[in-house]
């Protein structure tokens, strides 16, 4: 186990990515189905967002998202991986909301659990205020990787909305400053979510950590989709996130047939016959 550690890819190592022009892949997982079909798939990285709250367990928001639910699917998640450890996947897990917003101890508990029983490597937290930046460099002091989340960041939609973000200048020199702040205080890369293109742009000429894009045009260094969005499978999608094929129409399409297949061979004679 240990010799695998060792050859093990570090959050850091993503880094050479940008460095070497290498497009980073990250794709959601949220139990041990999905995790073994994006591992297949060959993302990079996989993420276990909080967006399973809206994707999976249908609430409106990721708000009401517990740590135990995170840890609970973070661990089916890599439970469904099959590749040897050090072929598979980098783990992220989201922190959810309230569980770093509370003083630094909290956070580090919170990321620690997660990183203690589950696959997780590194965490993700959202925003870059004072408090949040002063978490980030303890998480890092402690040997927990994050990885940051500025633009949209849906734990904040009662301030937000989930509309486009970083639209006026005011606000895109904010985004600039807090970009650099999250490389400052530690983060290996940085989601930015539905903001202009250019803005995007600007963040992954300047950052030297990878600028990983959702709704942020194709200029990033990575790009990072809710799987569930892109397999058309989510009953909101997302403007910014088109699927790549009709998933939930194909599933019921094949359902209907099979359960129409047995009412018609429920009901023909043979069957009867044999029965
Ligand atoms: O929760 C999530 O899936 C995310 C991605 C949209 C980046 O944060």
């Amino acid at each position: 186990m240990l010799r695998e550690y060792l050859k093990k890819m570090l959050p850091s190592e993503l880094i050479r990515y940008k460095q070497r022009g290498k497009s980073i892949t990250i794709l959601t997982a949220w139990d041990s189905l999905s995790g073994s079909i994006v591992e297949e798939a060959g993302a990079d990285v996989v993420l276990v967002g909080d967006s399973l709250g809206m994707v999976i367990l249908g609430h409106a928001t990721t708000l009401p998202v517990t740590l135990d639910q995170m840890l609970h699917h973070t661990q089916a998640v890599g439970r469904g991986f099959k590749k040897p450890l050090t072929k598979q996947p980098l783990v992220v897990c989201d922190l959810p909301f309230l569980s770093y917003q509370c003083g630094e101890d909290k956070a580090v508990a919170a990321a620690g659990s997660l990183l203690k029983n589950s696959c997780a490597a590194a965490v993700k937290l959202e925003g870059a205020e004072p408090e949040v930046l002063s978490v980030i460099e303890r998480l890092v002091r402690m040997g927990i990787p994050v990885m940051g989340h500025l633009g949209l960041t849906p734990q904040s939609v009662h301030k937000l909305g989930y509309r486009r973000q970083a639209e006026d200048k005011v606000s895109q020199e904010k985004i600039f400053t807090q970009g650099l702040q999250l490389q400052n205080a530690g983060c290996f890369s940085l989601v930015v979510e539905h903001v202009p293109t250019g803005v995007a742009s600007y963040l992954t000429k300047e950052l030297e950590i990878p600028v990983i894009g959702i709704g942020a045009g194709k200029n990033c260094d990575g790009q990072v989709r809710v799987t569930a969005d892109l397999l058309g499978l989510s009953s909101k999608q997302p403007p910014f996130s088109q699927p790549i094929i009709e998933g939930h129409n194909l599933f019921v399409k094949a359902l209907q047939e099979w359960v129409e297949q047995q009412h018609f061979e429920g009901e023909s004679p043979t069957n009867e016959a044999s029965e």
